[in-house]
């Protein structure tokens, strides 16, 4: 929205984030494009607000919206845009090390024995937005989905499709309820649904994924003093992981079913 002053000039409402991070933030956003992520307006260096970019202003999704669907669009967007492009890092298998280590500094020696089982070899290397959850999707004034605050993968995080997937389902299992009682309880179908265009062994990554992206959250929000959301998330994670185990060991079961019973 925009306002005519006197002069001729314009008024345009924007948002400006500022903060660790930013800078490269908003590479990737400008990488990922405007058709993603919200418009980034240019770069912010202020004394007072500190240094990071300006955006668009974007409507958050709200807590009303049928959140599968929104999950469905999301994967679609990523889908035309995003996952069909080159990843910009090195496609090594050197995060599989990082990864098992940190997972096991967590004390999470079954989530390893599980990364150990996971055939990699045909998981699909690309651009990723890193952090496609349902928080982090946002409407632009003409009512087009976007995704906000992607991530670049790099360390333990390979850019791989299986790893965005990972974080779509940790918004089909949950995680904005946590934030806000105000969104729906989730509905297991949309896992299901969201999972429906892959076969068996990336859905058994992109399940792997979400375990570990609910483990990552946990840190962060004990040092933000949200100690019901790490326990959510630890939670979380060993349910996942439970399951998956027990669906690699071909038991009669599904994730989701798992997940409910
Ligand atoms: N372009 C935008 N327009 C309007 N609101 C926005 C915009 N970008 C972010 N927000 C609001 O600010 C919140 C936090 O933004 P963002 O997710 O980028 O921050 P963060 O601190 O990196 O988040 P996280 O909690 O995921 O770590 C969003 O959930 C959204 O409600
Ligand atoms: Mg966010």
């Amino acid at each position: 929205m925009s306002r005519l002053g006197l002069s001729g000039a314009r008024i345009h409402r924007a948002v400006v984030k500022t903060g660790p991070g930013c800078a490269d933030q908003s590479i990737l956003m400008g990488v990922l494009g405007d058709q993603v992520c919200p418009r980034v307006l240019g770069p912010i260096h202020d004394p007072v607000l500190g240094s990071g970019y300006a955006m668009e202003e974007c409507d958050p999704v709200r807590p009303g919206e049928a959140q599968g669907l929104i999950l469905i669009h999301m994967r679609d967007l990523l889908r035309e845009r995003v996952w069909g492009r080159r990843a910009r890092n090195e496609e090594s298998a050197a995060w599989r090390e990082e990864l098992g280590e940190w997972l096991f500094a967590q004390g999470q020696s079954d989530l390893y024995h599980t990364l150990c089982r996971l055939d990699f070899s045909d998981a699909r290397w690309s651009l990723i937005h890193g952090d496609p959850t349902i928080a982090n999707a946002m409407r632009t004034a003409g009512g087009e989905l976007r995704i906000a605050d992607p991530l670049w993968p790099g360390g333990k995080i390979p850019s791989l499709r299986c790893v965005d997937l990972g974080k779509l389902l940790q918004s089909a299992v949950g995680w904005e309820q946590q934030l806000d009682p105000a969104y729906p309880k989730p509905a297991v179908r949309s896992a299901l649904y969201l999972l429906d265009p892959y076969g068996q062994a990336e859905q058994h990554r992109a399940w792997f994924w979400a375990a570990v992206h609910c483990l990552r959250l946990a840190p962060y929000a004990e040092r933000a003093g949200h100690a019901h959301l790490a326990a959510w998330g630890r939670q979380t994670a060993a349910g996942v992981a439970d399951a998956l185990r027990r669906r690699l060991d071909r038991r009669d079961e599904t994730i989701v079913g798992a997940r409910s019973s």
